[in-house]
């Protein structure tokens, strides 16, 4: 059977059940195509919130899902393909937030939200890329403090330390995205001397001397916006992010021009979920294989985090 068939049977079984698909762009695009909505992670956060269908299909990773979780815990949320997690999480344990505390009394804790569960019950407020040097500035001046915890990704913190010009401790000091940590200053001159009068995007998950070389720094939700609202025509436009944002903008805007900065910005994390598993989960909804369900005492308090992010945001 082809994608396109399979895509038809999806958007059937979809019409028939009460059922909402969301999806992140470094979805495979083929799951881009049938979503209802597709976004980032803020993005996607915002929608979740407003979700009003008994199901939730999140294809995304894990802490996506979660999040959707946190945000409705009278739905059910499924995600395709339950080994899609993000590695980045597996840096900072609920454990480690308490010892960081301990050690810094009085800080506040900012946790991004490529977190497990239990690491957001145990912080001051979530942020995304989006959103981070933002919500840094309101929680440290409701703290009255020009330090903060931040983890788990110390190129992000390192960031939103250089845009806010408030220290960020980072929880722990290795924490890193392996595909965004891959990108070389070797790939951006290279990219630079191929592409002279283009723009290169890169997100901020991307170690500081590569930042540096880039036009600009954004999360994909920025960088989709910065694209669509560039009139010049015919631009070449490189990415710094995984592939799949550079699909979706493909597609949206057939007249730029796009270049992956590198081969290696491709997430198999994000990759698990197959449009063959997105038919499966749609034909077997009530399937506990599929459900994300975070525990009530710990969706209780990693509540507070999320939704004080999306209230500053
Ligand atoms: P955004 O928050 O920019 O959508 O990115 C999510 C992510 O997983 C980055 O690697
Ligand atoms: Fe996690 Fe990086 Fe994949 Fe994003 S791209 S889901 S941060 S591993």
């Amino acid at each position: 059977m082809s994608v396109k068939q399979i895509q038809e049977e999806i958007l059937k079984l979809k019409k028939e059940q009460d059922v909402l698909i969301l999806a992140h762009y470094y979805q495979p695009i083929e799951i881009q195509e049938i979503a209802d909505h597709l976004g980032g992670s803020l993005g996607l956060s915002r929608l979740a919130n407003k979700a009003d269908t008994d199901y939730i299909i999140f294809a995304g990773v894990d802490f996506m899902a979660e999040t959707a979780s946190i945000l409705n815990q009278n739905k059910k949320v499924l995600i395709p393909n339950p080994e899609s997690c993000c590695p980045m999480a597996a840096y900072l344990t609920a454990d480690k937030v308490k010892e960081f505390r301990l050690n810094n009394p009085n800080l506040p804790v900012v946790v991004y939200v490529n977190t497990t569960a239990a690491v957001k019950a145990e912080s001051d407020i979530c942020c995304t890329s989006a959103n981070a040097v933002d919500i840094v500035k309101r929680i440290s001046s409701e703290f009255k403090t020009k330090t903060v915890l931040f983890g788990p990704d110390a190129n992000l913190a390192d960031y939103v330390e250089q845009k806010s010009g408030i220290k960020c401790i980072k929880m722990p000091e290795e924490g890193n995205c392996y595909v965004h940590s891959q990108l070389t200053i070797d790939d951006m001159e290279k990219i630079r001397i191929a592409y002279p009068n283009g723009e290169i995007l890169v997100h901020p998950e991307c170690i500081r001397e590569v930042r540096e070389l880039a036009d600009f720094v954004g999360s994909t939700g920025q960088m989709y916006n910065r694209v669509k609202n560039d009139t010049t025509v015919e631009k070449d436009f490189c990415i710094g992010t995984e592939k799949g944002l550079m699909e979706r903008m493909a597609q949206d805007f057939p007249k730029k021009n796009f270049h992956l900065i590198s081969e290696k910005l491709l997430c198999y994390n994000m990759k698990k979920n197959t449009i063959e598993l997105m038919r499966y989960v749609l034909e077997h909804l009530d399937d506990p294989m599929f459900e994300v369900k975070v525990p009530s005492e710990i969706a209780e308090r990693a509540l507070i985090p999320i939704e004080r992010m999306l209230e500053f945001s």
